[in-house]
């Protein structure tokens, strides 16, 4: 059985989600989405109507609800007190809200809890914000993923088009930034790159040569595992 550890981090819309799932899907290895959870919490926020900003009430909430997340195929399926909350997760409003639910200690401990069990059982691709600094500080291979804001928001506006949702480029771009700004500002656990993360801007490049340069950086790893 596997046990490498690759952790991916970066800002909104670099292309973690469709990486990490094509090199976990490479090397067999399971992808657990973070900013799934975050997002999965959110919506159940908004659903019972507690403000966003409201910690204290964030910090109830966390403790209140039972979440799960469920591999299945390349993906994975979010489920909150036994309902699958898989098919909200990219709704515009949670993407909105996201970013202060996630700022919250009570939250970030409560998922950072459910995150470390993935990370103690190995075998797994990771993407979020702060999996190679808090989450799997120890992983084998770190990866912090860019591109510029222009690129981030033009694969955002396609991806949100492609969903169905109705969507104003410049807005996109706008709200973006500003989750960037909210995310690596943030007093406990911000977007930051790890000392020991290989840097990879995406910008002008295609998801197979990205893919291969973390397969490469996995290869030594795998030696004795199978490979
Ligand atoms: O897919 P996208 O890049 O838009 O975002 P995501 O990975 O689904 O994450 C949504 C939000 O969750 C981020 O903007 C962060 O505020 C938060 N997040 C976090 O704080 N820590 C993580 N490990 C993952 C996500």
């Amino acid at each position: 059985m596997k046990r490498l550890r690759v952790a991916i981090d970066g800002p909104a819309g670099a292309g973690k989600s469709t990486i990490a799932r094509r090199v976990a899907e490479a090397l067999g290895l399971l992808y657990v989405d973070t900013g799934a959870m975050y997002r999965a919490i959110t919506w159940t926020a908004l659903q019972e109507g507690v403000d966003p900003s409201d910690a204290p009430a964030l910090a109830g909430l966390a403790n209140r609800v039972h979440l799960e997340l469920r591999p299945e195929g390349e993906g994975a399926r979010v489920w909150i007190n036994g309902r699958d909350v898989t098919p909200f997760l990219r709704d515009p409003r949670v993407t909105r809200a996201v970013s202060a639910v996630a700022g919250v200690p009570a939250i970030r401990m409560r998922m950072t809890e459910l995150q470390r069990e993935w990370a103690r059982r190995g075998g797994v691709v990771m993407d979020g914000r702060d999996i190679g600094t808090a989450v799997m500080p120890e992983a084998e291979v770190k990866v912090f993923l860019t591109a510029s804001l222009a690129e981030r928001a033009k694969r955002r506006v396609e991806e949100l088009r492609r969903q169905g949702h109705a969507c104003d480029p410049d807005q996109v771009e706008r709200e973006l930034a500003e989750r960037d700004r909210a995310d690596t500002a943030r007093d406990v656990s911000p977007l930051v790159r790890a000392p020991d993360a290989r840097l990879i801007d995406t910008t002008g490049r295609d998801v197979d040569s990205v893919v291969r340069e973390i397969l490469t950086l996995c290869r030594p790893f795998l030696r004795g595992e199978g490979e």
